[in-house]
This record gives structure tokens, sequence and C-alpha cells, in this order.
């Protein structure tokens, strides 16, 4: 499958290994350089065992949790005790169990009378570095994304308003977002990310990767109608992350220990 950028198979426990190594590497080089590291996070079902591993795992306990601001990419809005609350889960699944304090979370303020703005200027205020440097975007270190069957990402549907906004952060609703109304990042703040993880597991996938490799191919990407091939980083790294399911290889010999997929296979 030939999708843009590196391209990560192993059957799902592994794939979590895999994504958390990396976010372990990412963190801990933006950590030894800059003292602190952003991470925006998806919610969604497929995250939640990753978070889960993240938990469990003696080994990612060496995530520099302490020096780590914890983002997310989008929200429904609905209150943050509602089951559809992307935040929600990941409270439950991750950030409860973190050595992290309050001012290092950052869900979005989704039932303000401004949300987009509101969770702009928290942003602005988190990294301080852009007023002064010739960075014009807040440049998160590691963002992790899934992908809906209509080939969505964070909650940038197909024919959907936000697509075109060029703000960091947007609403979303109409025909094509799926209900509640949504808080989302938009293209510029996505794609200005240091590494772009999309982590899809399962067979219900499959069809859309393929759609979206057969698009990019054919025609190159069209955020309209497939908004995933809108996720092209300026100079950052994009990740895909897929188990033999997602990828059409199931049945296929494992590969070797280690890595089983590279860019543009
Ligand atoms: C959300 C997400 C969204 C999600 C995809 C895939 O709010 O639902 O952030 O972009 O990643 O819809 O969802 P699943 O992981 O449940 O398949």
């Amino acid at each position: 499958m030939n999708l843009p950028g590196s391209l990560q198979v192993a059957p799902a426990s592994d794939l979590y290994d895999d994504l958390a190594h990396d976010l372990l590497r990412t963190a801990t080089a933006a950590v030894r350089q800059r003292g602190v590291c952003h991470v925006a996070l998806s919610g969604g079902s497929t995250p939640e065992p990753f978070y889960e591993r993240l938990i469990l795992d003696p080994r990612y306990r060496a995530i520099p949790w302490k020096q780590t601001h914890i983002w997310i990419v989008d929200e429904r809005q609905v209150p943050v005790d509602h089951e559809k609350s992307n935040w929600r889960m990941i409270k439950h699944t991750l950030t409860d169990h973190l050595p992290v304090k309050s001012r290092q979370l950052h869900p979005m303020p989704v039932l303000t009378a401004e949300p987009a703005a509101a969770y702009i200027d928290e942003l602005r205020a988190a990294f301080p570095p852009l007023a002064a440097s010739r960075q014009s975007t807040p440049r998160f270190d590691f963002i992790l994304l899934g992908m809906g069957d209509d080939a969505h990402t964070a909650s940038l549907f197909p024919h959907s308003p936000a697509l075109t906004e060029t703000r960091w952060i947007a609403t979303n609703e109409g025909p094509h977002v799926t209900p509640p109304p949504r808080v989302t990042m938009t293209f510029p703040l996505l794609n200005a990310a240091g590494d772009l993880a999309v982590l899809c597991v399962g067979g219900k996938k499959l069809p859309t990767l393929r759609r979206v490799a057969e698009q990019l191919a054919a025609r190159g990407p069209d955020a309209a109608a497939m908004p995933i091939t809108g996720i092209q980083p300026e100079d950052g790294r994009l990740t895909w992350y897929l188990d033999p399911a997602a990828a059409g290889r199931e049945g296929e010999a494992p590969a070797e220990p280690g890595r089983a997929g590279s860019a543009g296979q």
C-alpha cells in the first residue's frame, strides 16, 4: 500500500510498542532540547488500548511526562463526563494515571461561547517562543491521529467548513459532520508538527486506506473529499501505524522482529 511518509505494519500489540517507543524518543529529545514536550492526542476507539499500554508497561514510565503538555486534536461539543467526550476517555485511560499537573492538561473548552478562540489563546500562552521566533504556528512535537471510514481525520470531515479554516482551531458541523458538533485542530496547525502519527487498526480501515492510496497515486491529495490526504507535514515526519488487517497483509508471513514496513510500501 503506497502511503506518503513511513509505514509501520505489525500486529496491534507490537504496533502499540512501536508507537510508544517513537513517542518516547520524540518526547525525550524535545525535553532535552527545550525542556518541554507538547503532544496532541486523538479520541475515537482505536487509541484506547494504546493509552492503556502507555500506563501499564513500565518501559513507558521513561516518557518525560512531568515536562509534557497533553492537548487534544478534536473534541465533540458535549460535557466532559458525556460518553461521547474524547477527553473523558483520554482522562480515564491515560492522564488520570500520569504524574502531571493540571496546568499540563489541555482539554478543549468546547462549551464556552468561543471555543476555537479560547483554545487558540491557550496555545499562544503555552508556546511562548512563538512571539520571539520566526515560527508563526505552534509546532507540536507529536500528534496522534486516527482516520474514519469517510477518510476524516481529527474532526476534519469531507466537505465541511473546517477544512479551509486558516486559524489553528475551528468549530465544525454540517451535513457531513457526524454529530455532535465538533471543535478541531485544522490543517495549518496539524501540518506544522514535528511528528504526525496515524494509527489504524482492524480490517474495517482497509477499504478507506486503499481509497486514500489510490487517490494519492492517481490524482494527488484531495482534502475536500478525503481529508486525511490533507495531512502533509511542512517539515515534520508522517508515519502510518497499521496492523496487518488494516494494511491488507493478513495471512502474510510475519516480518522479522522489529519493523515490518517502511516508506512507500
Ligand atoms: C473522534 C476522532 C476521530 C477518530 C476517527 C477514527 O473524535 O472521533 O478524533 O478523528 O480518530 O473517527 O475513530 P475510531 O478510532 O473510533 O475508528
